[in-house]
């Protein structure tokens, strides 16, 4: 995944999205490949007719390995924040043992999330009012005080409508909704909820995310055509459109690398130094709640 964030990095501020993520799923991939583990993609770039890497259901690593493990992963999250040179573009592969991630269809799936002290105040099937009251109890302080993250998006024009009048903050951000998910468990980002329609493997990647720091997040699909819905049906997600809880995403204990590909809220973008490159990765587990940050020096002549 440093790996990913660092071929991605090379096309920062290019304009040029499809280049950046196939650099990173190129390098992403070859990673995997040479890892002795038998690895399947259960949530990854796509089908595999769209997709020609890291595909749902993609085998990777060497396959009669002892190890068995699942794999969620999104190379670079954050197309359009790359190529724009944006914040917030990062390089996510989450990892657990076989099963351990839903098997859904690369759609659209609504989401709130947020932090541990409000994990158990939150239902997406409540209105947004409904659950601003129940967060802001939980949080101890009132609606007004409350800040929610929202994709700036036309779809999410009644949502921003509904929170506004209910009196809470509003945050827009551009891209990147993993990032501002795992920001409601950052103590002091200011952002207490994520509300709105994002991608479906973003919303398992920051459950799995969730999963590790104690917050929660709820979702739901949100199919485009029937085909999807039909997918959703195929892959387990019966009814399509039903609430899907943190631990139905990650179902398992899992372990969460997010590698910054430019500056962000959550990590710092990679670096290229005259011999080395510079990455900075953040380790999360379920074992221990903990944010690990780790640097790395890597030699310029492996790139
Ligand atoms: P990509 O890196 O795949 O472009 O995803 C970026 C992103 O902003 C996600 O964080 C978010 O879940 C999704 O796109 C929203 O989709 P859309 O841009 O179609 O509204």
């Amino acid at each position: 995944m440093e790996k990913a964030a660092i071929a991605s990095a090379q096309w920062r501020g290019k304009g040029n999205e499809r280049a950046a993520d196939q650099a990173a799923v190129d390098a992403m991939r070859s990673a995997l490949g040479a890892l002795p583990i038998d690895g399947i993609v259960a949530i990854g770039e796509g089908e595999r007719d769209e997709a020609p890497m890291l595909y749902i259901g993609e085998k990777v690593g060497i396959s009669d390995a002892r190890l068995k493990v699942d794999f969620a992963l999104d190379p670079l999250e954050g197309t359009t924040i790359c190529a724009k040179y944006f914040r917030g573009a990062l390089s996510l592969l989450a990892v657990s043992e076989r099963g351990g991630f839903l098997h859904a269809p690369d759609t659209y799936m609504q989401k709130i999330a947020v932090g541990p002290r409000a994990k158990d105040a939150i239902s997406i099937e409540r209105t947004p009012a409904e659950n601003l009251i129940a967060v802001a109890e939980m949080l101890g302080k009132p609606i007004s005080d409350l800040t929610v993250a929202v994709l700036d998006r036309n779809r999410h024009e009644d949502l921003i409508c509904d929170l506004r009048q209910a009196g809470a903050r509003i945050k827009l951000f551009t891209d990147g909704d993993v990032s501002v998910a795992i920001e409601t468990c950052l103590p002091g980002s200011g952002v207490d909820l994520m509300m709105g329609v994002g991608g479906s493997t973003e919303g398992v990647l920051a459950a799995a995310a969730l999963k590790c720091l104690g917050g929660n997040i709820q979702g739901k699909m949100v199919y485009r055509h029937e085909g999807e819905r039909e997918r959703g049906a195929a892959m387990g997600i019966n009814p399509p459109d039903r609430i899907l809880s943190l631990e139905e995403m990650a179902r398992k204990d899992v372990f969460f690398f997010a590698a910054g590909v430019t500056d962000g809220e959550l990590l710092k973008g990679v670096r290229f130094g005259n011999e080395r490159v510079e990455t900075q990765t953040l380790i999360l587990s379920t074992h221990n709640q903990l944010f690990q940050y780790v640097t790395t020096l890597h030699p310029k002549n492996k790139f």
